[in-house]
């Protein structure tokens, strides 16, 4: 090992100089070796990898999460390997490591950067005990087709939410010290486009126009770059004929050359090979030679670039200046981390894994991420004084694996708190718990315990049935095209209705589901997502009123797939649907002209509106929003403008309530959204008592990309609500003037 690598880093070395140092000592072989991700999942160190990582072969290894392992490979690097250099160990630690908080989906839904910061800083913690120094999140692709499996790992559908959560996300992994013990490397993914793949099929292809990539799909990126993040990784998916892992626009234009980003570029699970697959290449080499020049700094898993970087270098065809570069992004990376200081990890030196504070802070996720979407007559919260007895019914009660989610890796599905456990708990010794499980998962199509949950349910005196999907059926490559509840739930929920009690369905699931068939079967609806390991409590809470639900809907919920893509943020269109319109359904006759219809932007056989609007999530206090204001009618450019409105509490329980601020860009010279959400604010309000919520926009937040790709703010009219979810009515308008 050389003895400048060895050396601490002094106040006079800075990182740069490191970097230039350490690539003037490495032969080409060990600059393509850094570029190299390796898999190494098989627990030790097999004697290949050893080889591999002595040889300098090997820049990186994922999927290994036992410290010793860990620590094996870092010293093989670090004392066998000729210039020493500590390998960055990468892990999918997506929303938790082994105390798992809710899906991404369901902390969007709680809209707490801070609780979201937390869950990412647990888990860093966590993770960080098995050495493992680089995370693959936040997943933070614009997600607006509830059909795609992956929108469980994103933070929904909205540009400002999504990259308020990212910054957040990123904050906790790598807190302002990345070099700190406990701190690891974030990779924002997958740049970029992924979520708009065609009819949810994932891997699919994207195509979208550049005014929406830039002022949709890649702001929550250019978010997590501004906050710091230090490595990107690209997405699977072909975005407008060239493949993201390819896309020179994507990872040369946009990122290094607008947004001067000096981090890592990692490929997804081997996408650079599968260029040849999507028809973009011919073969492995062809594949490196476009990943290596759009600005794929290392390849995630594959062998193209092991196998040919040093062929093309020498065919003329790649610049050494372009390895160069590309080592230097992965060097930085290592020498922030301090992991040439530190190579080893003592997991003694961090906090126990599992401890209060981390089953605290997945408890509180929980209860922030839960959305009430409906409660009809106050059926909830449950008054364990009034009943007698409570019935809990359903696949998903106790099933302390399903309530985890997807991408759970390291998740200790011993630590799960079930519903059913923690109701026992909350209530049991007060009223009688009848619990049946009804159905063997969420897909059976076996109904013969209904008659006996029929039983059970008219026994008692309200019934509480846990039903969505099981984990398997959301996450990468679980997407559906049926997104209504699966298997014989919707007919358990028909028989169950009919003993006339209260039924309260709480839904566990990995995305948004179309709940058309149930929503009049139930008195309340609870939507948890998959939300953990203390999901089991937060839910007793909520259900108890010990807590009031607070959690906003970060996706619409359709009322059919055929809505699909249905978002808040849509353009208003030349001919948008109306509610006059609507009633013209009624009265479709076959002879009359089709004008007769209203012509305007609906389906034929369903409303145009959503079942559950982005932002939509009741509270068991009763919240009035009346009184916008704005601080001045005419704001010129560069200046500010305040806009409030009061919010009251006129119900009998102090809650959270989620505030939200959107605004619509009248006209503009490219077509804007209807409603873009600029400001959010979770406050919470005594009964009785009235806030004053105000939000502070800058005419710079107005912005948007126009015809000529460049970012733009037009003087004109603006439209402001403020309210409760994205339906809110409550408006006023500024003008916004030349300066
Ligand atoms: C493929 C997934 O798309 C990506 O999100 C993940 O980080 C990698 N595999 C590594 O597991």
């Amino acid at each position: 090992m050389s003895a400048s690598i060895a050396t601490p880093m002094t106040l006079q070395t800075t990182i740069e100089q490191r970097v230039d140092a350490l690539l003037q000592q490495m032969t080409l072989a060990e600059k393509i070796g850094q570029m190299c991700q390796c898999d190494a999942s098989q627990g030790y160190a097999p004697e290949y990898l050893a080889e591999g990582l002595r040889a300098g072969r090997i820049g990186s290894v994922l999927n290994v999460a036992d410290v010793n392992t860990v620590n094996e490979l870092q010293r093989i690097v670090v004392e066998e390997s000729r210039l020493g250099i500590p390998l960055l160990v990468g892990r999918d630690v997506i929303h938790g490591f082994k105390t798992i908080m809710p899906i991404p989906l369901g902390q969007a839904a709680s809209w707490n950067p801070d609780v979201v910061r937390d869950g990412a800083r647990v888990a860093a913690l966590e993770a960080a005990t098995a050495g493992i120094n680089w995370t693959f999140a936040p997943m933070i692709d614009i997600s607006r087709d509830a059909r795609w499996g992956r929108i469980a790992e994103s933070l929904g559908e909205c540009v400002l939410l999504t990259s308020e959560l990212a910054v957040a996300m990123v904050e906790g992994f790598q807190t302002d010290d990345l070099a700190a013990t406990g701190s690891i490397a974030s990779c924002a993914k997958h740049f970029a486009g992924y979520g708009a793949v065609e009819s949810g099929r994932d891997y699919a292809t994207t195509n979208i126009p550049e005014t929406k990539l830039r002022n949709v799909y890649l702001r929550p990126f250019k978010a997590a770059v501004d906050a710091g993040v230090t490595t990107l990784m690209t997405s699977f998916s072909d975005l407008n004929g060239i493949p993201a892992t390819a896309n020179d626009f994507l990872l040369r234009q946009v990122l290094r050359d607008e947004w001067s980003f000096d981090g890592l570029v990692v490929s997804d699970w081997d996408s650079i090979r599968q260029l040849q697959v999507h028809g973009l290449t011919a073969n492995d080499k062809e594949s490196a030679y476009e990943a290596v020049t759009a600005g794929v700094d290392m390849e995630m898993a594959g062998d193209a670039y092991a196998y040919h970087l040093a062929e093309l270098i020498d065919d003329g065809r790649v610049s050494l200046d372009t390895i160069d570069n590309a080592v230097a992004n992965i060097l930085r990376v290592k020498f922030g981390l301090g992991v040439f200081e530190n190579p080893y990890t003592d997991a003694t030196k961090l906090p126990p894994i599992a401890n209060e504070h981390a089953m605290q802070t997945a408890r509180q996720a929980a209860l922030q991420s839960v959305v009430m979407l409906k409660n009809d007559h106050g059926t909830l919260p449950l008054s364990a004084d009034q009943l007698n007895s409570v019935a809990v019914i359903g696949p998903l009660a106790d099933a302390p694996y399903q309530q985890l989610g997807t991408w759970i890796f390291d998740g200790d599905v011993e630590l799960s708190v079930t519903p059913m456990h923690a109701i026992h708990s909350l209530v049991g010794h007060d009223l009688d718990v009848r619990y049946l499980r009804a159905m063997e998962n969420s897909r059976s199509k076996v109904s013969e315990s209904f008659d006996e949950a029929v039983e059970v349910a008219a026994d008692s005196d309200a019934v509480v049935l846990f039903l969505g999907e099981e984990s398997i059926l959301s996450g990468e490559a679980h997407s559906r095209a049926d997104i209504s509840l699966p298997g014989d739930q919707a007919e358990l929920v028909r028989r169950i209705r009919e003993t006339g009690k209260p039924v309260i369905a709480v839904i566990l699931a990995g995305r948004p589901l179309t709940l058309t068939n149930i929503v009049d079967q139930v008195d309340a609806i609870l939507f948890a997502w998959h939300p953990g390991t203390m999901g089991g409590p937060a839910i007793a809470d909520l259900l108890f009123g010990i807590e009031s639900p607070s959690g906003k809907l970060p996706a619409t919920f359709p009322r059919m797939v055929g809505q699909i893509p249905i978002y808040y943020s849509q353009k208003n269109s030349g001919k948008p649907a109306s509610w006059e319109t609507i009633a013209h359904i009624e009265e479709i006759d076959s002879r009359a002209p089709q004008t007769s219809l209203g012509m305007s932007a609906f389906h034929l056989d369903t409303l145009f509106t959503p079942l559950f609007a982005f932002g939509h999530g009741l509270s068991y206090a009763a919240f009035d929003y009346q009184n916008i204001r704005r601080s001045t009618h005419e704001v010129k450019l560069g200046e500010t403008v305040t806009v409030s409105a009061d919010l009251t509490n006129h119900g009998d329980v102090a809650a959270d309530e989620v505030v939200q601020f959107y605004m619509r860009d009248v006209v503009a010279s490219v077509t804007r959204p209807v409603k873009e959400l600029k400001g959010f604010r979770r406050v919470h309000v005594a009964p009785g008592q009235t806030v004053s919520v105000d939000f502070e926009l800058h005419t710079d937040d107005l912005a948007f990309f126009g015809r000529d790709m460049k970012k733009t703010i037009e003087p004109g009219q603006f439209h402001v609500w403020i309210g409760g979810s994205s339906e809110t009515e409550l408006r006023t308008e500024f003008w916004i003037v030349e300066g």
